[in-house]
């Protein structure tokens, strides 16, 4: 079973200015992006205090700098959030038609592209790490080079004992063939101690007919934590010595479904950060997504995340 060295999360990507329409035109100013959502959440965990540094590139303009004293105020390290003078925040705007919703995106030249130029500020910034968490966005945002030396910082930090997550999150338009996503996909597994995929699109990206074929191509790439969410359907686990499929309580009063999965990945990481069992962490996790599936957006109210009504931790009699 998975061992943190230390419970300092660095989480990286991607945070973006959300527009959200609020019905006549009008639109309510956010920030959210994945990484940035798992990051957020699990620093609000009332009661953990958890040290959450989230690493990434903004602007010099005063939105990059609202977004970074937000951060702060909110108790994340702002440390490694770089500044780069001729790039500003990627943006996306969710326009309403009745309950449907539709996304927009301008983000193509933000700053957060220029996430791992530079190796040795990158390496700098996971010093000390006991969680490393990134997602398929942060590849997808990357070139292949700076990609490159992301899984070379990544390989780094896990030679120095950090345990590296990953969410694949695949948005097929952030990628320009299915080859390629598959590719690089493939690649990060060589780093990936906790994969945390979603059954949807790993059928869609590879044809998986099962959570258990999921988990299959997961541990042939040896992952060693495998935890596949699936929607309203049982989470499946493999905690590195058998697959375990922990239901999900029902839900009533969705209001919106942005962000389930991220805010999942923070109760699931958090509990595992604390010392809890995988198992017992997914209970964890649906409890922080039924929170954030009961509010607009991708993140629950500040003030509002849950706090984590789990059974103690887990202490190996061995
Ligand atoms: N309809 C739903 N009812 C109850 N729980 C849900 C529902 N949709 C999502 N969840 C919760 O959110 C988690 C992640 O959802 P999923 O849709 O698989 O991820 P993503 O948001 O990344 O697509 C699930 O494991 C579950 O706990
Ligand atoms: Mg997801």
């Amino acid at each position: 079973m998975i061992q943190f060295q230390s419970n300092k999360t660095v989480a990286m990507g991607e945070a973006m200015i959300e527009m959200a329409e609020t019905g006549s035109g009008t639109y309510r100013k956010g920030f959210a992006g994945d990484t940035f959502n798992t990051a957020w959440h699990m620093a609000q965990i009332p009661g953990l205090n958890l040290p959450v540094r989230f690493v990434t590139k903004v602007g010099t303009d005063s939105l990059s700098a609202e977004f970074i004293a937000g951060l702060g105020a909110d108790g994340l390290d702002t440390s490694y959030i770089g500044r780069v003078a001729d790039r500003v925040m990627g943006l996306y705007m969710i326009e309403l038609d009745g309950a449907e919703r539709s996304f927009h995106y301008w983000r193509e030249a933000s700053a957060a592209r220029l996430l791992a130029e530079d190796e040795v500020w990158l390496g700098q910034s996971v010093q000390g790490a006991g969680l490393i968490h990134v997602s398929g966005i942060t590849l997808a945002i990357l070139r292949p080079d700076a990609r490159a030396r992301l899984s070379s910082v990544l390989a780094c930090a896990r030679r120095q004992g950090a345990i590296v997550s990953f969410d694949p999150n695949v948005r097929p338009r952030l990628w320009s063939s299915s080859v390629e996503t598959r590719d690089a996909m493939q690649a990060m597994l060589a780093v990936t101690d906790i994969a945390l995929p979603s059954y949807d699109d790993e059928a869609a990206l590879w044809g998986d007919g099962s959570p258990g074929e999921t988990i299959e191509r997961y541990r042939a790439a040896d992952v060693s934590e495998i935890v596949v969410k699936n929607g309203a359907a049982p989470v499946t686990v493999w905690d590195g010595a058998q697959i375990t499929e922990v239901p999900c309580a029902p839900v009533t009063g969705i209001r919106d479904t942005s962000g389930a999965g991220d805010a999942f990945n923070a109760g699931y990481l958090a509990a595992r950060l604390t010392g809890h069992r995988p198992d017992h962490a997914i209970v964890s996790g649906q409890v922080l997504s039924a929170a954030v599936l009961h509010h607009f957006g991708a993140r629950i109210p500040s003030g509002q995340v849950p706090s984590l009504d789990i059974p103690p931790p887990h202490v190996d009699e061995r």
